[in-house]
């Protein structure tokens, strides 16, 4: 019942030249896809020509931050109402590595989260726990926390409307990706804190992806668990071929 989503987190990679050549291949190896949602996170100033490239499509373009206000003199931010009006539809919000490097906090990831559903982009809000967090046991009460952090404040409308990305931090980039049974381990328990503040139904609505290492050839284990209903891709997602293979999971 739940629509997988198969998002691409392009980081601070590709000029707004690249982002043309990247849909040029990616679009038509894409093109017969209706299993899942396709969505592209590039960097805010590739944001136009990715909008541009993918019109035709049904690719769903995303911005990776954004800031809670509408407007004002905050230098250097971007708001979700300017990325609604170039034809953005989604953003990341908490990922990790803002979390780590960019002070981001349980508090302004809950902020940017409203901030998007009020300018109608979905928000891909992602948790994870980091190495010494997962060593130390204390994985479920790290994503509780986050959760409780970031989501439980909204209502029920505005939380039907949101995507969740589950991505252990010691996974990204590293080429460690979780087994598949801890992934479902780690979103199972998710599903319960949701369905323990939410309802059943909700919880059984809310689609969580898995972020972290995934390539063409784990993502189909990863895909088959229960309660994964899709990917966030960084490195994988640069490559036209690469990501429409792991779109092309099935
Ligand atoms: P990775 O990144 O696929 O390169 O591990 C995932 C992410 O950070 O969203």
């Amino acid at each position: 019942m739940r629509t997988p989503v198969m998002a691409g987190n392009w980081k601070m990679y590709k000029t707004a030249a690249q982002t043309s050549d990247f849909f040029a291949q990616f679009s038509p190896a894409v093109a017969a896809s209706t299993h899942a949602e396709i969505v592209i996170c590039a960097p805010f100033v590739d944001l136009p020509a990715a909008v541009e490239a993918a019109r035709s499509t049904s690719i769903g373009i995303g911005a990776q931050d954004v800031f809670w206000l509408k407007e004002g003199a905050y230098t250097g931010e971007v708001s979700a109402p300017m990325l609604a009006a170039i034809g953005c539809q989604w953003v990341i919000v908490g990922h990790s590595e803002r979390r780590q490097y960019f002070d981001e906090t349980e508090e302004t990831v809950f902020k940017k989260t409203v901030a998007a559903l009020e300018a109608g982009l979905t928000p891909i809000v992602c948790v994870g726990e980091r190495l010494e967090e997962r060593e130390a046991g204390a994985t479920e009460s790290v994503l509780a926390q986050q959760f409780e952090g970031g989501m439980q404040g909204l209502d029920a409308q505005q939380f039907a409307r949101i995507v969740i990305a589950y991505e252990p931090v010691w996974a990204i980039g590293t080429g460690k990706t979780a087994t598949p049974e801890m992934a479902q381990a780690a979103h199972a328990f998710l599903r319960s804190r949701i369905e323990g503040h939410f309802g059943n139904s909700a919880a059984a609505a809310c689609r969580i992806l898995y972020g972290g290492s995934v390539k063409p050839d784990n993502v189909r284990g990863l895909m088959a668990q229960p309660d994964i209903d899709g990917a966030l891709v960084g490195g994988a997602s640069l490559i036209p071929a690469s990501f429409a293979a792991i779109v092309n999971y099935l």
